[in-house]
């Protein structure tokens, strides 16, 4: 496995590889700390795509909150171990001045997000989309995938990074992987490991929800079985719900009654403690 923290000499080795029109690059990009989940998408490249290349950066454009940036957990070595034992070909982990040369303050590519810029994670957490378009955008264009493996756990951010690379005509193709689960359900997430074992044993909370909805949304009343997911969830002193919805697949609208043939998403942000979780499951596709 090749490390490389410099976009130059990662490029240089990519040409040297002197890979023809058949063989093609998969990518995985990552803010580290990872888990399972993110060794699945390792593998799915590898099963697809002849060379598979990980990024390990924590974008500091993409937080909109300084506490949360700061906390973020880095494990690099540990990062490095797991990519190595998943026969990643290479890592790309570079630092702040390499992806921001001319500081984070720099102009974020003006990009319309449209609804999704606005709704859910958008509205919740202001700016975060900007930054993830921003570093996406660099990382594509450094790293030249043909294909970007993305976890659907992060449901409106394939969507926007869809988003930009309709927009930009990025010939890059994403692929989006099924959410890596805990045994009891909980979404794998970088986040878990900052839950204390309380909060662990009730985050698991959060994907009850979203099942009981996917068990009942097709006969029930949907505004009524939303009220009483959020109710029974906030009766649990430690969690707190942003929002838990029933939306159109495609547009993330919300939807008021059942209708077959639409794709319909349920998606779900708690606070858990002070740790902010995120989930979702497909509901129809
Ligand atoms: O999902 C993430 O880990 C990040 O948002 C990403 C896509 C690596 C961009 O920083």
């Amino acid at each position: 496995m090749k490390v490389f923290q410099d976009k130059i000499a990662l490029r240089r080795y990519i040409q040297e590889l002197n890979l023809d029109i058949n063989h093609t690059i998969g990518f995985v990009p990552t803010m580290g700390a990872l888990h399972d989940g993110h060794i699945s998408l390792i593998k799915q490249s590898k099963q697809r795509c002849n060379i598979t290349i990980a990024s390990i950066f924590v974008n500091p454009t993409q937080f909109n909150d300084i506490n949360d940036f700061n906390k973020y957990p880095i494990q690099i070595d540990k990062d490095l171990e797991m990519l190595l034992e998943a026969s990643c070909d290479i890592v790309y982990v570079p630092n702040v001045e390499e992806i921001y040369p001319n500081g984070v303050d720099e102009e974020k590519p003006k990009i319309d997000l449209g609804f999704l810029g606005t709704t859910l994670e958008a509205e919740k957490r202001p700016g975060h989309y900007e930054g993830v378009v921003q570093v996406v955008k660099k990382l594509l264009e450094i790293v030249q995938p043909d294909f970007l493996f993305l976890g659907q756990k992060d449901y409106q951010q394939c969507m926007v990074i869809q988003r930009l690379i309709d927009v930009f005509n990025i010939k890059t193709n994403i692929i989006i992987c099924e959410t890596m689960r805990e045994k009891d359900g909980l979404a794998m997430s970088s986040r878990n490991m900052r839950l204390s074992s309380a909060e662990r044993s009730v985050a698991v909370n959060l994907y009850q929800a979203l099942k009981d909805i996917q068990d009942k949304y097709a006969r029930e009343n949907i505004e009524t079985l939303i009220d009483n997911n959020i109710q029974k969830l906030n009766e649990e002193s430690l969690i707190q719900v942003e929002y838990l919805v029933i939306v159109d697949g495609k547009t993330l609208e919300n939807i008021k009654e059942y209708q077959e043939n639409i794709p319909i998403t349920t998606l779900i942000a708690a606070k858990v403690g002070n740790i902010r979780l995120i989930d979702n499951l497909i509901l129809n596709r």
